[in-house]
């Protein structure tokens, strides 16, 4: 730990990446060969027939919903504690979102709860593996097949990860991801949806290409905010830049994070219009995308080392709400979430020894203002929307970054008792 400060947070980009980058906008490509490519090797990595690049998860998942056929009457089950992008989606093909319970501590789709959830309407379900943790696909799968029902994993923040050895996105009918620069994989900005039904893929790339590609200004853009972030989150650095400003804004009991994703433009009427038209993918965001499956598994396994380091240092810490994990499945540890009656306090405590939280940008969208027809008796979610606090797990911790984090979340919980 440099400078006495941990970052929450650290990008998967780095030099490589933005070697590349200024290669792609030096010497810019202008087939589609290299999204091919990519394509071709995400499948691959998967486990899957078919992968197609979109322009974001939303509209991946939007997409998969009408190439099923989903309309009007329909019902799409989805676990409460969601990014709201997601049940967002469901209104634009006139179906209802119905959303189910998650595991307090798991926080994904309780398949119990997804069983209670299921009317003669249902035609779809979406297991989110949040937070890089696996659902429980074969219960869920189980289920679903028995009443009739696709299944839609979202895979969006644990891309790699396995449930019972297989990779997460090839268990359902199709799944989706996304690779923004804060997630555990990126291509600068973009998205892939997997299928092993080629009327689904065929569906998804029509759409995609009848339009033009994704502005060349948004993934030089991102390029360059890959590299601020770099350099912003380097330990000898962040304790100078970003951390003043958390400390700042947690004063002002903001956080950040939060604040940027709980932005009010919930509503995505525009969204299949403006994707219709600047959906495609362009040869900078795959060659980036393709040097990051180079990395996939080392970056996993150090995020894998941090928390399972965190998993068994903090079982035992009282007051402290620790994850678990379903049976058979292998997270990724995306985040590292814990629970606590006073997230608040906990924060401040953790901050004041060098250790930067967070709270997320999930949502308990039984509850949310925005979207009050989405209402469900989802008390885990509830819960667990209060309570819960993001801890560094990043792959730029050292051993003694983990065991820093780990003694001073004991030492907080004592403190706070
Ligand atoms: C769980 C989950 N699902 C879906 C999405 C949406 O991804 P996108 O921003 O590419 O639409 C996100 C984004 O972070 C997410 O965390």
């Amino acid at each position: 730990m440099a400078f006495g400060k941990i970052p929450r947070f650290s990008p998967s980009f780095s030099w490589r990446e933005a070697a590349i980058s200024t290669k792609e906008v030096l010497l810019p490509d202008s087939s589609d060969e290299k999204v091919r490519r990519f394509e071709h090797r995400f499948a691959a990595y998967i486990g899957a027939k078919y992968a197609v690049m979109v322009p974001s998860a939303r509209y991946g998942f939007y997409l998969l919903l009408k190439a099923m056929g989903v309309e009007e009457g329909d019902e799409v089950v989805i676990p409460a504690l969601t990014y709201y992008a997601i049940p967002a989606m469901v209104p634009l093909t006139k179906a209802k979102v119905k959303l189910a319970d998650i595991g307090l501590h798991s926080h994904v789709l309780d398949p119990d709860a997804f069983e209670a959830a299921i009317t003669e309407k249902t035609k779809v379900v979406v297991p989110t593996h949040l937070f890089g943790t696996p659902c429980d696909m074969e219960r869920i799968n189980t289920i679903a097949k028995k009443h009739g029902v696709k299944v839609i994993e979202d895979c969006a923040q644990s891309t790699g990860g396995r449930f019972n050895g297989q990779r997460v996105g090839s268990f359902g009918d199709a799944a989706y991801y996304t690779f923004g620069l804060t997630k555990n994989i990126t291509s600068l900005s973009g998205a892939m949806i997997t299928t092993n039904d080629r009327a689904i893929a065929d569906f998804v790339r029509a759409d995609i290409q009848q339009g033009d590609y994704a502005p060349l200004k948004k993934s030089l853009k991102e390029a360059m905010t890959g590299v601020a972030m770099m350099v912003a989150t380097h330990p000898k650095i962040y304790w100078a830049t970003v951390h003043p400003m958390v400390v700042l804004g947690n004063k002002m009991g903001k956080d950040p994070i939060h604040e940027r994703f709980g932005e009010a433009e919930c509503r995505y009427d525009t969204l299949p219009t403006y994707y219709q038209t600047h959906g495609k993918a362009r040869a900078i965001q795959a060659a980036v995308g393709l040097k990051q499956l180079d990395r996939i598994e080392d970056l996993n396994a150090s995020r894998i080392v941090n928390g399972s380091y965190l998993d068994q240092h903090l079982q035992s810490v009282s007051n402290l709400g620790v994850p678990t994990y379903p049976e058979k499945s292998e997270p990724i540890y995306m985040s590292f979430v814990v629970h606590h009656r006073d997230r608040q306090k906990l924060a401040e405590a953790l901050r004041a020894r060098g250790v930067d939280t967070t709270t997320g940008y999930m949502n308990d969208m039984a509850h949310h203002d925005l979207f009050p027809e989405f209402a469900a008796n989802c008390p885990n979610a509830q819960k667990a929307n209060a309570e819960l606090l993001h801890i560094p797990v990043h792959p730029n911790l050292s051993l003694k970054d983990r065991q820093h984090i780990a003694q001073s979340v004991i030492e907080a919980c004592a403190e706070l008792g």
